[in-house]
């Protein structure tokens, strides 16, 4: 999962390269590199690390070449070391490449082309590429044509029929300074079209401000850029028309707006978030929701008996909420599946069986897979999704947009909770077609319009968070416990806390602690426990009184005003007492701003954590 970048026109191509992989850094920040290609040749740059370092190399000696290439790496196969940073070299320097995705049959490829007298200079599976390419320009020079272009679309073509796996790659020729090929198979790729110039982005946030008209390519696509036009193919049957879309793109330039991190500037954007994801959704005349993009018959609707709902990660943590919301709302049975584990096996899915894909990016490459996997089955696949017009969004038969607007902090946040929001409202929408009444229906709108000034709300305990962040920002465990919709809530908090701060957490049923857990438990390792009132609370109490014995530090989030968490815990966050299927949605947000304070104190790159990426498109 790494981030691409490609420019060809008349202006220097630098420029836009470097500021388009800065834009998609999120994808991965082990290394970055860039190629150009002037009348000098082939250039190549590389430096380990953040963009900056790649930014500051460049500086020293600019270069004015209007074609170009970039990439910013999350390593899967070779160390972050410069040798494996991307531009790859093939042959002897006459091809040049950058690649996302995994070459799986890279080692017997290798074999092969070592054999034939081809240099590996790195531990990539991407440089397998670079030299089948140089390899396909051999065979396909011997065959002259008219097209110009033909030589070099055919040795891609050649190359890309020899490899198992994904790949997103653009591709420059030594010998063709003019020339840009592209080419996508599981990993994205847009092309961005200009007034005689053309650019190329694994998303399309690095065109904001350079252009509106797009052209997503799909699977088994190629495209060949140079400054006089493009044009679009299909890997096995020829030459086709691209679709350009004109995209509303200047939303997608990143501004802090005064925060010190986008994550910060995530969790405060949650009120708005969620308003977003409801605007237009909620039906007061039938007590239901609306959902434009489910594609689905009323008929099909009623028939529904069993949902499965896969993502990974933080969207998952949402699906879990989604389980106990569906089912409550709705009596319809919900199972949680990761999306990486689904796509495996194979279960048994009936014909009323809906399956959802839950999704902030879009890209996530299990989460995609299970949809397609499903979908490829015959079964009706949609998705929850926040990327307008990406890959899951594509691939499913239909589904609903966040609106959350752009999360760019590798640390999801504003999608939780707006996944969280939208899950409830499916909740009620399938609700209304079954058991739930009317009036009930009314009190679930009524409560899912107070939920935006809930959060609000809640967003008001930082400074008592910062504190609790200060007392408990040296210890080395965590345990974060809650019940039933905060089982998930529980969940969260402890990814939060280990992917931005380093610090080990784990999130349990508090009920379960007891059967394994509880063994953590000492002086230095604090216990959250998510305890508002509600059908398990005095249970939940229980087990804080069962820490407590044991010596252990509790930080409760608790509602207002409850003299008996006061009396127990050693520091209380409270958070405002709401209906218990939005609770999640309002108790994530002193969990989430602990993360982001504990993790600026011990000094963590809250927004670019070491080892992830924001997308996660490798399986
Ligand atoms: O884009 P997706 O929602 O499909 O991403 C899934 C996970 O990779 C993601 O939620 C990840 O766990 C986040 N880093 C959590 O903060």
């Amino acid at each position: 999962m790494c981030g691409i970048v490609g420019y060809v026109g008349r202006e220097a191509a630098i420029p836009f390269l470097l500021e388009g992989l800065r834009r998609l850094e999120y994808r991965g920040y082990d290394s970055a590199g860039i190629a150009t290609c002037g009348p000098e040749g082939l250039t190549i740059d590389r430096t380990v690390g953040k963009l900056v370092n790649l930014a500051a190399k460049l500086g020293e000696s600019p270069s004015d070449a209007t074609i170009g290439l970039g990439h910013t790496r999350w390593a899967t196969h070779g160390a972050p070391v410069v040798a494996n940073a991307h531009p790859h070299v093939g042959g002897d320097g006459e091809v040049v490449l950058v690649h996302n995705g995994v070459i799986e049959n890279h080692v017997q490829l290798k074999q092969e082309l070592a054999a034939a007298g081809y240099d590996f200079r790195s531990a990539t599976d991407s440089e397998v590429v670079a030299h089948l390419i140089a390899e396909g320009l051999k065979r396909a020079s011997e065959a002259e044509g008219a097209d110009a272009n033909a030589p070099y679309l055919d040795a891609v073509r050649w190359a890309l029929s020899r490899l198992r796996g994904t790949y997103g790659l653009a591709i420059l020729f030594r010998d063709r300074p003019d020339l840009l090929i592209a080419a996508r198979f599981g990993s994205p790729l847009v092309v961005g079209v200009g007034k005689g110039e053309y650019f190329l982005a694994s998303d399309a946030s690095p065109l904001a401000g350079r252009t509106d008209r797009i052209v997503y390519l799909a699977d088994h696509q190629l495209a060949t850029l140079t400054p006089s036009g493009f044009t679009v193919h299909h890997r096995e049957q020829g030459r086709i028309s691209p679709q350009i879309e004109r995209v509303k793109l200047d939303e997608l330039i990143p501004s802090l707006e005064g925060f010190d991190h986008y994550m910060l500037k995530e969790i405060h954007e949650q009120p708005e978030a969620i308003r977003n994801a409801m605007r237009g959704r909620l039906d007061d005349q039938d007590a239901t929701a609306i959902f434009g993009g489910l594609n689905l018959t009323p008929q099909q609707l009623r028939s529904v008996d069993r949902i499965i709902l896969t993502g990974c990660g933080t969207s998952w943590h949402a699906a879990l909420v989604g389980e106990y919301l569906i089912e409550e709302l709705a009596r319809i049975p919900v199972e949680v599946e990761y999306a990486s584990e689904l796509r495996y096996r194979n279960p048994p899915i009936g014909h009323n069986t809906l399956v959802f894909g839950i999704t902030q990016s879009g890209e996530t490459a299990d989460t995609l897979a299970a949809v397609c996997e499903t979908k490829r089955k015959g079964h009706r696949t949609l998705a929850i999704c926040n990327v307008v017009g990406s890959s899951i969004a594509q691939a499913a038969d239909g589904g609903i947009y966040l609106h959350a607007g752009q999360e760019i902090g590798v640390a999801s946040t504003k999608a939780f909770t707006s996944h969280c929001c939208v899950l409830a409202m499916l909740g009620l929408y399938f609700g209304r077609t079954r058991d739930l009444s009317f009036e009930a229906g009314q009190q679930t709108i009524e409560a899912l319009r107070s939920l935006p000034m809930w959060v609000q709300q809640a967003l008001q305990c930082e400074s008592r968070v910062r504190a609790v962040a200060q007392r408990f920002a040296d210890a080395t465990n965590f345990l974060y416990l809650g019940r039933r919709y905060n089982f998930p809530t529980a969940l969260e908090g402890a990814l939060k806390l280990k992917e931005i701060s380093y610090i080990h957490a784990e999130g349990y049923p508090a009920a379960e602690m007891k059967h394994g857990p509880i063994a953590l438990v000492d002086r230095h390792t604090p216990s959250v426990f998510l305890v508002p009132r509600g059908i398990t609370y005095d249970k939940v109490m229980a087990n804080m009184e069962e820490v407590k014995a044991r010596g252990g530090p509790i930080i409760a989030i608790a509602g207002h005003d409850d003299p008996q968490v006061e009396a127990l815990a050693d520091e209380v966050i409270q958070v405002p007492e709401v209906p218990e299927f939005l609770q999640p949605i309002v108790s994530v947000v002193p969990l989430q701003l602990l993360a982001y304070h504990v993790a600026l104190i011990r000094g963590c790159d809250v927004d670019r954590p070491r080892n992830l990426a924001k997308s996660v498109t490798v399986e």
